[in-house]
């Protein structure tokens, strides 16, 4: 089974973007992680970045149709974007998993991050717990669209 993992904006800078807060691996290490992570339990994962809301909607479209599931970080468009929210639904109205990932606990930090217009579309969310959230949430995939 084919799994997107999708990061918004900024998350193209990991590794030089604030590394206390996001770590100093980069967005190619959790692209061989991802790899190796779906590869044990039988997922094939596709990771992409981008900064551009329409693009990471079209994402969304893309995964309902193709009946993708979708492990999604929105980065800054977590606390804002009702398109993305509302393109997400679409997916989960498939039957789709989509699990929400943020490599920091949003909220532990500023106010603004303490809201996510996308949990209460997601399937889950998983928070804090570095790129190590990422295999979580593909080990909940495999989970979920077992049987
Ligand atoms: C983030 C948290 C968001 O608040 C922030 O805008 C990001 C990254 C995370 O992975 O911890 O860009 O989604």
């Amino acid at each position: 089974t084919k799994v997107i993992v999708v990061n918004g904006p900024n998350l193209g800078r990991l590794g030089v973007r604030q590394p206390d807060v996001y770590g100093r691996q980069d967005l190619e290490t959790m692209r061989s992680l991802c790899a190796e992570w779906g590869a044990a339990l039988g997922l094939e994962v596709e990771v992409r970045q981008t900064d551009d809301e329409a693009e990471i909607i079209g994402w969304m479209h893309q995964a309902a149709d193709e009946k993708t599931p979708v492990v999604m970080n929105p980065a800054a468009f977590t606390h804002y974007s009702y398109g993305l929210a509302d393109a997400a639904h679409m997916v989960i109205d498939e039957g789709l998993p989509l699990i929400e990932v943020h490599i920091s606990n949003p909220s532990a930090r500023d106010e603004f991050r303490k809201r996510s217009v996308i949990s209460p579309v997601a399937t889950g969310t998983i928070t804090g717990m570095g790129f190590y959230g990422y295999k979580m949430a593909l080990d909940a995939v495999a989970h979920l669209i077992a049987d």
